[in-house]
């Protein structure tokens, strides 16, 4: 399996590349802000606690998430491989990963840090807020958001780098540009479409 971690502040285009990603080399998109957002949606009780979170800009807390992750492996362990987009998040949540996946005998490549200035990440969800009417993206949420992910996620930047496993991209470029340097990064890991 080859399996991709894409990682980075709130708005600097995880779902954008997640999305080219998987035209390009095939692999299974694994969004955990999607998943909470679909169970906002159902109303189920995950989404009713989830919505509680996401609305504060506060994480969600791990042992929620990990048992997520956990389950849509399972359910997908035919995949050639998965982006992991928005998980981890947390330290916790790195070494979940790298357990559940040692487990599968299988690991994470590469971690895909996609860097953006804080003025452009304010200006990009806001902007989307406006044109979507996602439920976080409004002034008081994207600061808290920014705040929860500087203390909280930035630190699994160390975690992967000791690992060797970060790359680092400037994501402030147009879209097919950042998609330039991420495939860049994946051909030389030996990333091939296999289709
Ligand atoms: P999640 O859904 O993961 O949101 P996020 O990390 O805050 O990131 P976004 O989805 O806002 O941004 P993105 O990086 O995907 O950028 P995008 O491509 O959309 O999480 C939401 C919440 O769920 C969390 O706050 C938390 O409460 C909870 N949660 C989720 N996972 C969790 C976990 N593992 N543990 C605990 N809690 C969890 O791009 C943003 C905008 O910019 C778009 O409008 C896009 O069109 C535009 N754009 C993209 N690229 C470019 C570009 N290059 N140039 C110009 N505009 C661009
Ligand atoms: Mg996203």
């Amino acid at each position: 399996m080859l399996n991709v971690v894409i990682f980075g502040a709130p708005g600097s285009g995880k779902g954008t590349q997640s999305e080219l990603i998987i035209r390009k080399y095939g692999l299974f998109h694994i969004s955990t802000g999607d998943i909470l957002r679909a169970e906002i949606e159902k109303h189920s009780e995950l989404g009713t606690t989830a919505d509680m979170y996401i609305k504060e800009g506060k994480l969600v807390p791990d042992q929620f998430m990990i048992e997520i992750l956990t389950q849509t492996i399972e359910a997908n362990l035919t995949a050639k491989g998965f982006i992991f987009d928005g998980f981890p998040r947390t330290l916790a949540q790195g070494e979940a990963l790298e357990n559940l996946l040692r487990e599968r005998n299988t690991n994470v490549v590469a971690v895909l840090n996609l860097d953006v200035e804080e003025d452009e990440l304010v200006k990009r969800m806001l902007n989307r807020g406006k044109e979507t009417g996602r439920s976080d993206d409004n002034l008081y949420t994207i600061k808290n958001r920014l705040n929860v992910y500087n203390i909280q996620t930035e630190p699994l930047k160390t975690f992967y780098r000791k690992k060797g496993k970060l790359f680092s991209i400037k994501g402030k470029d147009d879209v097919n540009e950042v998609f330039e340097s991420v495939s860049e990064v994946l051909d030389r890991l030996a990333f091939k479409t296999r289709k």
